[in-house]
C-alpha cells in the first residue's frame, strides 16, 4: 500500500506554510542546512555575488529575514548600491530548495541594529573587532589587536522577499511551486514545471 504522501504534496497552501515552517526552523536550529543560505547581490560590475550567512531571524508576517554582516564589507557596499538580493538554501533532508527574491536594507545605528547588537554573545561579536574592513589585502593573516567591542562594525541585513520559489524533489514526482506577493501584500500562488 502506498503511503499518503505530505499534506504539501498537491496543496499550493500547505506547500506555502512548509517552506515559512522550514525558514523558521532554519533560524532556530543549527544543524538545519537553512541556517546557513546563500546571499547573492549584484556586484559594482553587474555581475552576480554569492557568499554563505547565517540565518538569524525570521518574521511570517512581513516576509523578512534577519542576517548580520559587516557594513564595511563588499555586499554592504553593493546593496546600498542596488538593494535586491536573491538567498537560496537546499535542505537535503526534506529535499526541498528555496529561492527567494527580495530587497535588503541595512541597519547600522538604529533599534534593529541595537537589539541585534544586544542578542549577540560575547565571542559572536569577536568577528566584528577588525580594524581593518573585510577583504582588504594582509601581508599575514594575523589581524592588528582589536581596538573596539566591534558594535560600529556591525550591521544587521534585512531580506524582505516578494517571491520564493519552492521545489521539492519526491519519487513520486517532483514538485515546483512559485509564490509571489505584490506592493499592497496581495499574494499569488501557482504550480511550475519542476
Ligand atoms: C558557515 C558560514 C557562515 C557565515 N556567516 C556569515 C554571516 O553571518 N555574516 C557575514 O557577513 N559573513 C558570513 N560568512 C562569511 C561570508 O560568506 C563572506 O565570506 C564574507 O561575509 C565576505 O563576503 P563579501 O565580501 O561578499 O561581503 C559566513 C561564512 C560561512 C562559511
Amino acid at each position: 500500500m502506498n503511503r499518503p504522501g505530505p499534506a504539501f504534496a498537491d496543496d499550493l497552501g500547505e506547500t506555502l506554510a512548509e517552506a515559512f515552517r522550514l525558514l523558521g526552523v532554519g533560524v532556530a536550529d543549527r544543524r538545519s542546512p537553512i541556517h546557513t543560505p546563500s546571499l547573492a547581490s549584484i556586484g559594482p560590475d553587474g555581475a552576480p555575488r554569492l557568499r554563505t550567512l547565517v540565518l538569524r531571524g525570521f518574521d511570517p508576517a512581513d516576509r523578512t529575514l534577519r542576517l548580520h554582516t559587516d557594513p564595511r564589507s563588499g555586499k554592504a557596499h553593493e546593496i546600498s548600491a542596488d538593494p535586491r538580493v536573491a538567498l537560496h538554501a537546499y535542505d537535503a533532508g526534506t529535499q526541498v530548495q528555496l529561492r527567494l527574491d527580495g530587497t535588503a536594507t541595512l541597519h547600522t545605528d538604529d533599534a534593529i541594529a541595537d537589539a541585534a547588537w544586544a542578542a549577540t554573545p560575547p565571542t559572536a561579536r569577536l568577528v566584528y573587532t577588525s580594524t581593518l574592513p573585510p577583504g582588504d589585502p594582509i601581508r599575514t593573516p594575523a589581524l592588528p589587536a582589536p581596538t573596539s567591542d566591534g558594535r560600529e562594525s556591525f550591521a544587521v541585513l534585512l531580506m524582505r522577499f516578494e517571491a520564493l520559489e519552492w521545489l521539492w524533489l519526491s519519487a513520486d514526482g517532483h514538485r515546483r511551486a512559485r509564490f509571489a506577493w505584490d506592493s499592497a501584500g496581495e499574494g499569488s500562488a501557482e504550480w511550475l514545471v519542476p
